[in-house]
C-alpha cells in the first residue's frame, strides 16, 4: 500500500496521507509524492482544486523521527523544503479535512491551505522546541499573525497543543464537523470551488497573498536553514532518541 493516495476526480485532486499505522508520520518519500502531486496539479487545467486529507483517527503526526534521526543534516533541496515550497506558491485553492493528531508539519501546512475543515477529535501541536528544534514553513510568522503573539507563544514556545474549538475560534479552521464527515464535507467544497471560472480563483488568491508571498519563501528557506543546523545538535538527538526509546527526554545541561 502507497502512503500517499493520490486521486483525479471531476477537477479535484486529493491527496491521502495513506501511512495509518504510523500516524501518517512523513518520510521523505512521502514529502517527494506531495510534491510532485502539487507540481502535476498546478500543470494541468484539468485539476482546479487540491485536497488533502488524512484518516477520521488522524491527519499526521508531523515528520517521522526515525527520518530525522537517518537524515541529520537535509539541505535546501531536501523533499520538505520542494513540498513546502510548491505548497505555499500553489496558485489554485487547497483545501484540508484535518482529524485526529495534527503534529508539526500536520499543523503548519494548514497556514498554507484555503479552507480547512476539522474533526472534532482535531488536535493540533508544534512541538518544534519540545524536540530541540525551531518553527518550520514560515510558522514563526504565520502562527503569530492568526493566533495573536500570546498564544503563538503557548504554542510555539512551550509546545501546547489546542483542539478543534480553539483552532476554529481563531480562524485556524473553518468548520468542525464528525471526523467521519470531514473528508467528505472538503470534497463538497471543493467541488464548488472547481465549479467557479478558475481565472477568478487564481487571480482572488494570488491578490489576497502578494503582500507577503516573497516574505513566506524566504523564511521557509531562512528556517530550514536553522532547523537543519538544530537537527544534528544535541537537544535534537536526546528528543529523538527519547522518543524511539519511550522514555522523557533530559534537556538538563541543554
Ligand atoms: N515518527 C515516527 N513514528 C511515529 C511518529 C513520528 N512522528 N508518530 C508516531 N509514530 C509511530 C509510533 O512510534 C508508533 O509506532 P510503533 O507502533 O511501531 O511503536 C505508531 O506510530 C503509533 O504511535 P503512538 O505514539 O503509539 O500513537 P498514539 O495514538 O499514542 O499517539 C501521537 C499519537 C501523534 C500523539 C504520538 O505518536 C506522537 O506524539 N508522535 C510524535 C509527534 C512528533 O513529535 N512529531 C514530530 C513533529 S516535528
Amino acid at each position: 500500500m502507497q502512503d500517499v493516495l493520490m486521486d483525479r476526480n471531476d477537477g479535484v485532486m486529493t491527496i491521502t496521507l495513506n501511512r495509518v499505522d504510523k500516524k501518517n508520520s512523513f518520510t521523505q518519500a512521502m514529502y517527494a509524492a506531495c510534491a510532485d502531486a502539487l507540481e502535476q496539479a498546478q500543470g494541468d487545467a484539468a485539476m482546479r482544486v487540491v485536497v488533502f486529507q488524512g484518516h477520521a483517527t488522524v491527519f499526521s503526526a508531523g515528520n517521522d523521527i526515525a527520518d530525522f534521526l537517518n537524515n541529520p543534516a537535509p539541505g535546501l533541496d531536501a523533499p520538505v523544503l520542494r513540498f513546502l515550497r510548491a505548497l505555499a506558491a500553489f496558485p489554485k485553492p487547497v483545501v484540508a479535512a484535518v482529524c485526529g493528531p495534527a503534529v508539526g508539519i500536520g499543523t503548519t501546512l494548514l497556514f498554507h491551505c484555503d479552507l480547512v475543515y476539522a474533526g472534532d477529535n482535531a488536535a493540533f501541536a508544534m512541538p518544534f522546541v519540545n524536540l530541540g528544534l525551531c518553527p518550520e514553513a514560515a510558522s514563526s510568522l504565520l502562527v503569530p499573525q492568526m493566533l495573536g503573539y500570546h498564544r503563538a507563544a503557548e504554542a510555539l514556545l512551550l509546545g501546547e497543543p489546542f483542539m478543534a474549538e480553539a483552532a476554529l475560534e481563531v480562524g485556524l479552521v473553518n468548520r468542525i464537523v464528525p471526523p467521519t464527515e470531514a473528508n467528505a464535507v472538503a470534497q463538497t467544497q471543493a467541488r464548488k470551488l472547481a465549479a467557479k471560472p478558475m481565472t477568478s480563483l487564481v487571480e482572488t488568491k494570488r491578490l489576497m497573498k502578494k503582500g507577503q508571498q516573497s516574505q513566506v519563501l524566504a523564511l521557509i528557506d531562512e528556517e530550514a536553514q536553522i532547523f537543519g543546523r538544530m537537527l544534528g545538535e544535541p537537544a535534537a538527538r536526546e528528543a529523538f532518541g527519547a522518543f524511539m526509546e519511550k522514555r522523557k527526554p533530559d534537556f538538563s545541561g541543554l
